[in-house]
């Protein structure tokens, strides 16, 4: 359950509403401790407001190291940048504002959500088929449904390759509306078919692009989104697998159950970043949580969005704070954003155009094609074999990976 230090009566009170009935309150950093060392499974730990922020940097480091699966909310009066990058730099998974309860709701729901898939981790086994790959960002507008409509475009190389399209933003997808599309079918039939799943009944679900693209859309209503299952979404791109060289997987900007559950099947993580403090905090911790979770290691890339965007921080400051290498910039252009309203994707519409090209030389990578080769794949393939690997790692070597409870 939940433990909070720092928060006086009247916090205390206000928080309360939000956290599950048999939190704990305590009074200082020493009781804190106390209770965790008798508490080893605890899964959030809230440093309130009137823990000073040195104390509460010392206190998120010192956990860090210590219990790094559990999940420390900073909850602060004003939340501001400098505050921001400091609890990125001490492993602070989320700064909220103390009075803002959704927000707190939402980290405590999250924490428990890791917490859930932590406990029923098991190995990773050895995966054969098509290659999926997630488009990850925690956080929303950054480009993650404009990559991952263009970057699944790229990896067709004209028709060569089997690829579909998954919308796991299962609340407000827009895959189907970048593409013009108008889906009879969503995710939401495929909802009690786990048992019968085969290639034709999802093929029926899907719609086709023009291009040849396969689209799994999102739910036409939010609400459906709950009833989605890991299980129902780990099912689903078992049956993909089988059938398309590449699946690729745009996601919700949170740590749900359907994107843990795709992040668990993931083999190649394209993380999306853009140039602003608070999506580099989230990214930033996002990482840390994957590094927990044993996801895609040695197999992420990072893609820094609007990269051209001159708002004081670079491209090479960027791989400093996030302790990894940029894999490919997109600047900012009008272009992209017009595309994405005339509903023709970029790919389509200006295939030479530099963004294309700064996709296209991920999906080359993604696909183990030299960038400078136009000629087919280095490792010649049929259709019904696997994808070629993106990276020397193996899907053998995969990491120790987490399981979510399948029911
Ligand atoms: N590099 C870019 N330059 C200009 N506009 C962009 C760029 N990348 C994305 N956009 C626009 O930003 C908006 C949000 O992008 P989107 O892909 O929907 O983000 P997300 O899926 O992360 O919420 C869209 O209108 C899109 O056209
Ligand atoms: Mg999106």
């Amino acid at each position: 359950m939940p433990i909070l230090l720092g928060a006086d009566a009247q916090v205390a009170n206000h928080l309360r509403t939000v956290l599950p009935p048999d939190s704990q309150v305590v009074a200082s950093a020493e009781q804190l401790l106390q209770w965790l060392d008798s508490h080893p499974e605890e899964y959030a730990v809230l440093i309130g407001p009137s823990v000073d922020v040195p104390s509460a940097m010392a206190l998120a480091e010192r956990l860090r190291m210590t219990m790094p699966t559990t999940t420390v909310v900073l909850l602060r009066h004003d939340v501001d940048t400098a505050v921001l990058t400091q609890a990125m730099h001490a492993g602070v998974r989320e700064v909220v504002a103390a009075d803002d309860l959704t927000q707190v709701g939402g980290a405590i729901q999250r924490a428990h959500a890791l917490a859930v898939a932590l406990r029923s981790g098991s190995a990773g086994k050895g995966r054969e088929g098509g290659r999926i790959i997630t488009i990850f960002s925690p956080k929303g507008g950054v480009g993650k449904t404009t990559m991952s409509v263009n970057l699944a475009l790229a990896l067709m190389r004209g028709g060569e390759n089997k690829v579909c399209v998954v919308d796991l933003d299962l609340a407000f997808g827009d895959i189907a509306i970048t593409l013009q599309l108008f889906p009879s079918h969503t995710i939401e039939h495929a909802i009690g078919g786990e048992q019968y799943m085969d290639e034709e009944f999802v093929r029926q679900l899907m719609t086709r692009h023009d291009s040849g693209l396969m689209v799994l859309a999102a739910p036409s209503q939010p609400d459906a989104r709950e009833r989605v299952s890991g299980a129902l979404v780990h099912r689903l791109l078992e049956t993909l697998r089988e059938h398309y060289d590449y699946i690729v997987l745009d996601t919700a900007p949170a740590f749900d159950e359907q994107t843990l559950t795709a992040l668990d099947e993931t083999d190649e993580c394209i993380i999306v970043a853009t140039l602003d403090v608070p999506t580099l905090k989230n990214v930033k911790v996002a990482l840390e949580t994957l590094d927990v979770l044993g996801v895609a290691e040695g197999r992420r890339h990072l893609l820094l969005n609007r990269a051209d965007d001159q708002v004081g921080i670079g491209a090479d400051k960027v791989e400093g704070i996030l302790g990894m290498s940029v894999a490919v910039q997109v600047a900012t252009s009008l272009d992209i954003a017009k595309a994405t309203n005339a509903g023709r994707p970029l790919m389509l519409s200006a295939p030479s155009h530099p963004s294309s090209k700064a996709v296209r030389s991920l999906a080359d990578r993604l696909m183990g094609v030299s960038s400078a080769s136009t000629s087919s794949p280095s490792t010649p393939r049929t259709q019904a074999s696997p994808a070629a690997p993106a990276s020397s790692d193996k899907r053998e070597d995969s990491p120790r990976r987490f399981r979510i409870s399948r029911r």
